[in-house]
């Protein structure tokens, strides 16, 4: 004991640390994480469920398939939210065997695999009973502008936002991406990277849509990634930008527009949403209208709970203190809302709007912002925790064996 030099506790303790975190590391990510796509749809955001297994692409059966699994799978996918599980081979049959029946996940699984089923191959169903699912629109933003509602357009795919081809690129695709954005309509479909070009991969070329889908994704298109064109061809938008309520995403996050438009507390002569969600990253546009017809002298955002002032617009000049919250430039002073744009952590929480209108009493709104999470990334603690706790107890022995045999054992006293 007493030859060691005490510096070699600092060095093994860390050592055995990060030994054992890497080896838990590693049997998580081994633990059956198996490919799934999806086969038969019009995106590759749609249709039968196959899972690949020992090389062979597998079948799942739509008992008990409901839209808690068809929510992993869609996020596994890199597409969003699950619109719908559809049972029965909707998609058409597959050819491989039934791997998988009464899937019952909890829904926060990372891959469809890890959710409890009955047992690979133990199935009693045919391919009559192939379940599918159909995933939310591909999240969409735009890149470069000097609002969110302006730029290149970047379509969120498997984890990657990607860039549209200008090729056929017209005012009706913008069309779809402002609606889809919440930002109202177009004014112009700028080609030949009009707002910079992207670094990402070319997902699109010759979309064509006929302007009434309700996502960029549904439009017709070449197959993702299948193109002709470079960066200097991406397609850009600028929308009008209205006032109403709009959230998108950015970096590694998923469109899931779910403002709720009902008013909250205060003065019938404001509309404004009572709770708005977005992505970390992302935009969120807190609306806060007068509707009255007096003249309207400030309107004001605070955080609730400080009072703390977040955006102030009265006659003179906006007094913005945050660079990245600004007043949605559309009906002066009438029209309150702000855009905060890229959310931070710390910008969830409450906020009040009032405004001061000439001949009558303050008014104010209450908005909670709050964050969708990401879906799917990190390994669930429910599957991480056992590997780490059996990683630990395997591990152990292991070492005190190596450290034995190498005559270290009285260094790991300390470990
Ligand atoms: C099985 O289905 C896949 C895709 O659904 C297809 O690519 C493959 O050719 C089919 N194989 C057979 C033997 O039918
Ligand atoms: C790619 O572009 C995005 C936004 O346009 C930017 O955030 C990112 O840092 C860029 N990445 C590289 C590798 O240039
Ligand atoms: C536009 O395309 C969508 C989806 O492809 C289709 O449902 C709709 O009927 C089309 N509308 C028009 C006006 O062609
Ligand atoms: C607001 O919306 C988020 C996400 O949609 C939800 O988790 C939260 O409970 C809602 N909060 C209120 C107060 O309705
Ligand atoms: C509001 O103020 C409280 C207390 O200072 C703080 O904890 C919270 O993060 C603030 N929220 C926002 C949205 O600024």
């Amino acid at each position: 004991m007493e030859s060691h030099h005490p510096w070699s506790t600092f060095i093994v303790l860390p050592l055995c640390g990060i030994l054992l975190f890497n080896v838990s590391m590693n049997g998580a990510t081994t633990t059956s994480a198996l490919p799934v796509r999806l086969v038969g749809g019009r995106t590759p955001c749609e249709g039968r469920v196959e899972v690949l297994y020992q090389h062979s692409w597998d079948t799942v059966c739509d008992d008990d398939w409901s839209a808690t699994d068809a929510n992993v799978v869609c996020h596994q996918l890199g597409c969003g939210s699950a619109i719908s599980a559809p049972c029965c081979a909707a998609f058409g049959q597959g050819n491989g065997s039934v791997l998988m029946d009464n899937v019952g996940c909890t829904g926060s699984e990372s891959y469809l695999s890890y959710c409890p089923h009955n047992g690979w191959h133990s199935a009693n169903c045919g391919h009559g009973e192939d379940a599918s699912v159909v995933c939310k629109a591909l999240p969409v933003r735009l890149v470069g502008g000097r609002t969110p509602c302006e730029g290149r357009v970047e379509v969120l795919y498997q984890h990657y936002w990607d860039t549209v081809c200008d090729d056929h690129w017209s005012v009706r695709d913008a069309n779809v991406v402002c609606r889809q954005l919440g930002c109202g309509s177009p004014i112009s479909s700028p080609c030949c990277a009009a707002f910079g070009q992207g670094n990402g991969s070319i997902l699109m070329d010759n979309v064509q849509c006929n302007g009434s889908e309700s996502s960029l994704s549904y439009c017709p298109y070449n197959g993702f990634h299948s193109h002709n064109c470079g960066h200097h061809e991406d397609a850009s938008v600028v929308c009008q930008a209205s006032g109403t309520a709009m959230v998108t995403m950015s970096a590694e996050t998923f469109a899931m527009n779910s403002v709720d438009s009902q008013s909250a507390g205060g003065s019938d002569l404001i509309t404004a949403d009572k709770n708005v969600s977005a992505y970390y990253g992302g935009v969120a546009v807190l609306e806060c209208i007068y509707s009255g017809s007096r003249e309207v002298n400030s309107v004001k955002w605070a955080n609730q709970s400080s009072g703390d002032v977040k955006a102030e617009r009265s006659t003179g000049e906006d007094h913005l203190p945050d660079a990245r919250i600004k007043f949605v430039e559309s009906n002066g002073k009438r029209d309150g809302s702000i855009i905060i744009y890229p959310i931070h952590l710390g910008d969830i929480g409450t906020y009040t709007c009032s405004y001061d209108v000439q001949g009558e009493k303050p008014m104010e709104k209450i908005v909670i912002l709050s964050l969708i999470p990401y879906p799917g990334l990190p390994i669930p603690l429910k599957i991480a925790i056992p590997i780490l706790v059996i990683g630990l107890f395997l591990l152990i022995p292991g070492i005190v064996f190596f450290l034995y045999k190498k005559g270290y054992l009285s260094i790991l006293a300390k470990c």
